[in-house]
């Protein structure tokens, strides 16, 4: 890291980036909410907010139809969002390899409907892990209800990481690896290099769901070395309503498409129809036009701040929350996740707390003011793995401090008063 980077860094003040984000003023109507659920959905900044209204006021029109000016510009614009927003994690081609979806569960749907299905026959294996979201599960399963495919899964290790022991014989035979960057759930950072490493040896591709990791720290598909790679706008200040697959070109070209419609077609007669060419052969009927628009500012703004500042900021007070919650409540919270480390933990907070139903949990929590989220969070064969129906579970991004930490934790002193 270089010492302007160092600098920037240090430079991330959580309090004044509030500022830029309506829900997070302390002026909101209803009061200040303490937000703890970015893992879910990020808050968006005033510039986003912003950036889709200037475009709606301004230049809306449908894309690659209109030969008028408005619709020209909307059409540039479109495609200038996806070339930033490609280049954001180091897409080597961004202008054809960026597929916009509706987000990252579209996204991996993709996937198994044109490259597993015209690939995978019975008896085909694929790889997942313990630890996958729903999203990463159920397409899979429903592949291998209809195809015989057959699933297998890297286990969770006692010190909540993927246990890698037996990769290679896991592997073996695999004509692809779909396994998440970041969990969900228990804040775990997969090291995705041993993992491609014996994909390749074993002659699998690999899928990475991004969701958690692109909003946290700087990511570069090419450095990963993976084949496919999803995220969502709305974990990363972005707009509900657009994810991104990005893949290699030669795998898209290969691809048959998605979904029937306008847009996705370059010819059709009655008998048939040739498809588009890339990324628009998977972008059927009228695209996310002012999402797009509105992802391409989060990204701008998320550069204005500097994602290793981010990841820093982050990974500071993920330490800080772990310490603050053990040593205030002891025995008393059970966190499920990895030991804080820079690299190998994001900033997702799961926890147990006393006997407590983690929605009573979170519902006293929500008395203060205070956002967390409670339940399975779309992993049910992880909460199986974890021994629990449920956990609470606090999410951190960059408008987060030590004073909404110390609110979480005075919050659960509540909850201890109430139930303990
Ligand atoms: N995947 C999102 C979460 O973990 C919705 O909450």
């Amino acid at each position: 890291m270089s010492a302007s980077r160092t600098a920037d860094a240090l430079a991330l003040d959580p309090r004044a980036l509030r500022a830029d984000f309506p829900l997070l003023s302390p002026e909101r109507p209803g009061g200040r909410v303490v937000y703890l659920d970015s893992a879910a959905s990020a808050q968006r900044p005033r510039a986003v907010l912003d950036a889709m209204d200037e475009y709606y006021t301004t230049t809306h029109a449908n894309v690659h139809r209109g030969v008028y000016a408005i619709a020209e510009e909307a059409t540039r614009r479109y495609e200038q969002a996806r070339v930033t927003i490609g280049r954001f994690v180091g897409a080597p081609r961004p202008a054809t390899e960026i597929v916009f979806t509706k987000n990252v569960t579209e996204a991996i749907n993709l996937v198994a409907y044109t490259w597993a299905r015209k690939e995978l026959a019975k008896g085909d294996a694929i790889v997942l892990s313990e630890v996958e979201h729903h999203a990463n599960i159920v397409p899979w399963l429903m592949l291998a209800e209809e195809r015989g495919i057959e699933l297998r899964y890297i286990p969770l290790g006692a010190d909540y990481h993927l246990d890698l022991s037996d990769l290679d014989k896991l592997v073996e035979g695999a004509r692809l690896v779909s396994v998440t960057s970041a969990s969900n759930v228990l804040g775990t950072v997969v090291d995705l290099a041993p993992i491609v490493a014996a994909a390749r040896r074993a002659g699998a591709l690999v899928l990475a769901d991004g969701a958690q990791l692109v909003p946290h720290r700087p990511v570069d598909v090419s450095l990963l070395g993976v084949d496919f790679f999803g995220f969502t706008g709305h974990k990363m200040l972005g707009p509900t309503g657009i994810g991104v697959l990005w893949a290699r070109e030669e795998l898209l070209e290969a691809m048959p498409p998605f979904l029937g419609g306008g847009e996705m077609i370059r010819d059709v007669r009655l008998d048939g129809f040739t498809p588009n060419e890339l990324p628009w052969k998977f972008e059927a009927g009228t695209p996310p036009i002012a999402e797009a628009i509105g992802l391409e500012a989060a990204v701008h703004y998320l550069e204005g701040v500097g994602l290793d500042a981010v990841h820093e900021h982050e990974a500071r007070l993920t330490a800080y929350a772990i310490d603050r919650l053990r040593s205030t409540y002891g025995d008393e919270i059970t966190i499920f996740g990895p030991e804080p480390d820079p690299v190998r933990r994001a900033g997702v907070i799961s926890f147990a707390f006393g006997g407590v139903h983690p929605h009573d949990v979170a519902q006293v929590l929500d008395t203060k003011g205070i956002c967390v989220r409670a339940g399975h969070h779309c992993a049910k064969p992880l909460m199986r793995r974890l021994g629990v129906g449920a956990t609470t579970r606090a999410s951190l991004y960059l408008y987060n401090d030590e004073e909404d930490v110390d609110e979480l934790v005075r919050g659960l002193g509540e909850v201890h008063k109430l139930f303990g």
